[in-house]
């Protein structure tokens, strides 16, 4: 099981292998954590930030990583051998469910490397509404992407919206870091 293969059989998984550990650091590695309860992860995949996350949040702090790709969530559960991570093998919209069902009201900060251009406008639109709502008030929302379609969407449902290129990755990648 690998991207290509799973990309392969379904578009939504949005790339042909993972990302790198230096993107992830540069995109969330200085989020502010001190006082963390709940981080959400959009789109776990093989769980390269996953793991980088856990490095970073405290030790009462939990991790929901949305999956829905039914192969990679199989190898999060196998390989997450940390309490703290939740994984979920459904769909990033229903982010305001599961942190209910967690007891939580919302997400400190939302990581998101969900390929949102694959995505009908539909979907698109639901996951930044839902998004926006279940972020904190003091919460980033980040999001990388392979080409800057998005600046604008993203425009429209945060408050402020900051893309930087990063050439941390192959393919090089958008960052956004969004706040409400
Ligand atoms: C570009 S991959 C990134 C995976 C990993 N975080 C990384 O950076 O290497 C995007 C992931 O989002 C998952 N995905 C696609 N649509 C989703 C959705 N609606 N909800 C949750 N995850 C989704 C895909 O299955 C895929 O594993």
């Amino acid at each position: 099981m690998s991207y290509l293969s799973e990309f392969l059989k379904s578009k939504s998984v949005g790339a042909v292998s993972s990302s790198s550990k230096s993107l992830g650091k540069y995109m969330f590695g200085n989020l502010d954590y001190s006082n963390a309860k709940v981080i959400v992860e959009l789109g776990g995949g093989q769980g390269v930030f996953t793991h980088e996350i856990l490095k970073l949040i405290n030790p009462e702090c939990k991790l929901l990583v949305f999956e829905t790709n039914e192969a990679f969530c199989k190898k999060l559960k196998d390989t997450m051998q940390d309490d703290r991570a939740v994984i979920i093998h459904d769909s990033a919209e229903k982010i305001g469910d599961y942190l209910q069902k967690h007891n939580f009201e919302k997400a400190d900060h939302i990581i998101s490397s969900l390929p949102l251009s694959m995505f009908s406008l539909e979907l698109k639109e639901d996951i930044l509404q839902n998004a926006t709502q279940f972020l904190s008030d003091r919460g980033q929302f980040l999001q990388f992407q392979y080409a800057p379609f998005d600046y604008k969407r993203l425009r429209d449902h945060f408050g402020k919206v900051k893309m930087n290129f990063s050439i941390r990755n192959f393919p090089p990648v958008f960052v956004y870091r969004c706040s409400l």
